[in-house]
């Protein structure tokens, strides 16, 4: 079983010395419009293994044999740099390179990337340490291990009942208002995921058995359900680059919110 790391929002992570998208067999991340690093599309997968780089290279580009992968020693950049050989004898796929423009605009934010990391993840951690004073407020738990923690959202749980009730709907239009920026809910359950229909692919010649095993409908998700519905309270992460003052800001407008619940109509 190959292990993909979905690292769609985790640029730069770090886990006990280790940056995600080292650990399984393939990590992908997104370079799409909202991301830490960006080119308005476009994402980048990596791998350890000459094999599966030789593939994936070649499904970047039009299904062609990259040169410098197949001749270059084990253990030497495995990067193809556009050369390929043998045309259209390898594998069958569609062009899916991104343009120089993008990586030069990627390159740009490279040498940007580490600073702003730190800051956003000293930022949240401040934030964390402000939000754990509020009843009803709970941060995310860091987990074990990790040394540098990305943020694709900043997302905290949000317990109505300490707030008279008020459903997180209301509280994050509240929020919302207060701050003048956006406050989302985090993604909907994978299960009733607007993007993961699986059932429509029928392009494809799938068994009536392989169709049922991938069916979203054989499984509930309880947990993600009441987060998404009942509990969650999300931010871009853009707002970790703000200064000290702006993050107490989110902090008074919980605690202003708490203070006038009774006002607030739902
Ligand atoms: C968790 C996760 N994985 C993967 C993707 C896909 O990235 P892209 O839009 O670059 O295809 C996204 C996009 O938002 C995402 O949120």
């Amino acid at each position: 079983v190959y292990l993909i790391e979905d690292c769609a929002h985790q640029h730069g992570t770090t886990i006990n010395g280790k940056r995600v998208g080292a650990f399984g067999d393939i990590g992908s991340f997104s370079f799409q419009q909202s991301k830490v690093l960006t080119a308005g599309e476009g994402g980048a997968i990596t791998t350890s293994n000459r094999e599966l780089a030789e593939k994936l290279d070649a499904l970047r580009n039009c299904g062609r044999r990259p040169v410098r992968i197949i001749s270059e020693p084990a253990g030497e950049d495995m990067r193809s740099d556009g050369f390929y050989g043998e045309e259209g004898n390898f594998i069958h796929s569609g062009n899916y390179r991104m343009t120089e423009f993008q990586a030069v605009m990627l390159s740009c934010q490279l040498s940007r990337l580490d600073a702003q990391l730190r800051q956003r993840d000293a930022n949240a951690i401040y934030l964390n340490s402000r939000l754990r004073e509020i009843d009803g407020i709970s941060p995310m738990r860091r987990e074990l291990g990790v040394e540098l923690q990305s943020y694709f959202n900043f997302v905290f749980r949000y317990n109505q009942n300490a707030f008279k009730g008020l459903p997180v709907q209301q509280f994050r239009a509240a929020l919302s208002a207060e701050l003048g920026c956006e406050v989302e809910p985090c993604y909907e359950p994978l299960n009733n995921c607007q993007l993961y229909r699986p059932l429509t692919k029928n392009r494809y010649k799938l068994s009536a058995e392989y169709l049922d095993q991938i069916n979203p409908a054989r499984f509930a998700l309880p947990v993600c359900e009441n987060a998404y519905q009942k509990e969650s309270v999300a931010f871009h992460h853009s707002i970790l680059l703000a200064e000290k003052g702006d993050l107490d800001d989110i902090v008074k407008a919980i605690v202003k919110i708490k203070a006038h619940v009774a006002e607030i109509r739902w």
